[in-house]
């Protein structure tokens, strides 16, 4: 048996694929695991959309219009990064699905918090189990989460948003082992 943690440290953002559609069974066993999360009052306030083809295909593209005017001006990206990621934002690095991940929009802040801890902790859970099938993912967070035109796309309700969008499929690519601060110096211990 795997052991979690294996897991969970070789758990990396996949930004090319191969275009092998997974099959759909493993789909559902990923999105198992995402209701399977915690959440607050059991409220489980996720939704999940999967999509392909041409569904898949409109909302990279307004990835792309996105990218292309964010990526050359964003100074926390590497000179040397901004071409594979202006790639990737083509199609999402090749992924042949996306998942959609969506919560209800609420007004009072902490309900607010409540739901988005909630829906991490379901993506989260998506990103692992994909992990231990042999799938590559990268939750999209960005911009993009809040495009009304995507919303169109998926005929995603006026009183919901989008969490993150997560390419999935066969990783195409070595992962890059993306640093981490040690956990120390996150850390405070009382009373021990
Ligand atoms: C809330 C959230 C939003 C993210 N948004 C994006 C994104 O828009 N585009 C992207 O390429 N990666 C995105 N990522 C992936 C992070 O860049 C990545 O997890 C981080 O750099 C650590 O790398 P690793 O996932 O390979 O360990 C996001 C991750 C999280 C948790």
């Amino acid at each position: 048996m795997t052991e979690i943690l294996d897991v969970i440290q070789n758990r990396r953002s996949i930004r090319k694929y191969k275009s092998t559609e997974p099959d759909t069974d493993v789909i559902k066993k990923v999105l198992h695991a995402g209701s399977m999360a915690p959440s607050a009052g059991n409220s489980q306030p996720w939704e999940f959309i999967v999509v392909k083809d041409e569904f898949a295909q409109s909302i990279s593209q307004e990835f792309y219009n996105f990218a292309k005017g964010y990526i050359p001006t964003a100074d926390y990206i590497p000179e040397d990064k901004k071409r594979m990621m202006l790639e990737y934002s083509k199609d999402f690095g090749g992924a042949p699905y996306h998942i959609v991940v969506t919560f209800p929009k609420v007004e009072d802040i902490s309900k607010k918090e409540q739901i988005l801890k909630s829906t991490g902790a379901a993506i989260q859970n998506i990103l692992l189990q994909a992990k231990a099938d042999g799938l590559g993912t990268v939750w999209i967070g960005s911009q993009l989460n809040h495009s009304a035109k995507v919303k169109e796309i998926l005929d995603i309700a006026e009183d919901r948003n989008i969490a993150g969008i997560i390419p999935i499929g066969y990783p195409d690519m070595e992962a890059v082992a993306t640093p981490r601060v040690d956990v120390d110096s996150k850390t405070r211990w009382l009373g021990f």
